[in-house]
């Protein structure tokens, strides 16, 4: 089942780049997809106009629907603020709050009015265990978060992302800047994840595309050139450029 459907968005920075080029792909539910290329191909962009975050970036020009269950959500009429808490989004650079591990992860079911504790708690335990982390942290919820290494601190972020039970979680390299144990670990939460959410993860790397995607697009400047189940795309791509990507002819 499509969860989101885009439909010939084209996107365009006040300084005339041209970021994306009438792109048109349908993601599924339950799955992870890839967006994978050189950078400067719009994949951040993308991924930053599917919880209108591109609002706040110098977007001159945009065109096209992207709809979330149905609904276009480049709409003005759109909610943001809901919208947000329906498509949740872990950065490259894990950004813990300056609170406690617990603190970290109830902070924005508290912003949204939450205060039962058990509720509280529930969401805390669900969630780390869902980031593959709870082992590690369970008997120093009242620690400080910053006191945890990168590894950790980026899976309390991707949990504090979890705790407000969105449907659509964004990732964009969020393993770029740890050792390979954590993205290890990192990569095996994307597993249980997809079981009940729609996951799209941009790579750091082809390899960790390869290892990771249920279903694979090839961004190069702009264009998508190959979208394709990840076995098809990795094994046997339609185009040359992606072939030279994924062989490492270039990159
Ligand atoms: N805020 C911005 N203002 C102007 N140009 C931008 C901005 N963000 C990205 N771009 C440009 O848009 C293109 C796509 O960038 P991006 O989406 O970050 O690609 P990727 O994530 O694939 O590396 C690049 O040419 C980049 O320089
Ligand atoms: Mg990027």
């Amino acid at each position: 089942m499509y969860k989101i459907i885009i439909e010939n968005l084209s996107i365009q920075y006040s300084d005339g780049t041209e970021s994306l080029r009438n792109i048109s792909l349908n993601i599924r539910d339950k799955a992870v997809t890839v967006l994978f290329g050189p950078a400067g191909g719009g994949k951040s962009t993308l991924l930053r106009c599917l919880n209108r975050l591109n609002d706040l970036t110098e977007v001159s020009n945009s065109s096209g629907r992207v709809l979330i269950d149905g609904e276009n959500i480049l709409d003005p009429k759109t909610d943001v603020i809901a919208l947000r808490r329906k498509v949740g989004m872990v950065f490259a650079r894990p950004v813990v709050l300056p609170l406690s591990i617990r603190g970290n992860l109830t902070y924005g079911l508290e912003l949204a009015g939450e205060t039962r504790r058990s509720v509280l708690d529930e969401a805390v335990e669900r969630s780390l265990k869902l980031a593959a982390i709870w082992d590690e942290v369970h008997d120093r919820l009242d620690d400080p978060a910053i006191a945890l290494s990168g590894g950790q601190q980026q899976r309390i972020c991707l949990a504090r992302v979890l705790a407000l039970q969105p449907e659509i979680i964004l990732l964009d390299e969020p393993t770029s800047g740890l050792d390979p144990i954590s993205t290890g670990k990192v990569e095996a939460a994307l597993i249980e994840l997809k079981k009940e959410y729609t996951v799209i993860l941009v790579p750091h790397s082809v390899q960790q595309a390869g290892r990771t995607a249920d279903h694979a697009a090839f961004f190069l400047q702009g264009e998508l050139v190959e979208y394709d189940e990840g076995k098809k795309l990795f094994t046997a791509p339609k185009e040359k450029r992606t072939e030279d990507y994924i062989t490492g002819r270039f990159g």
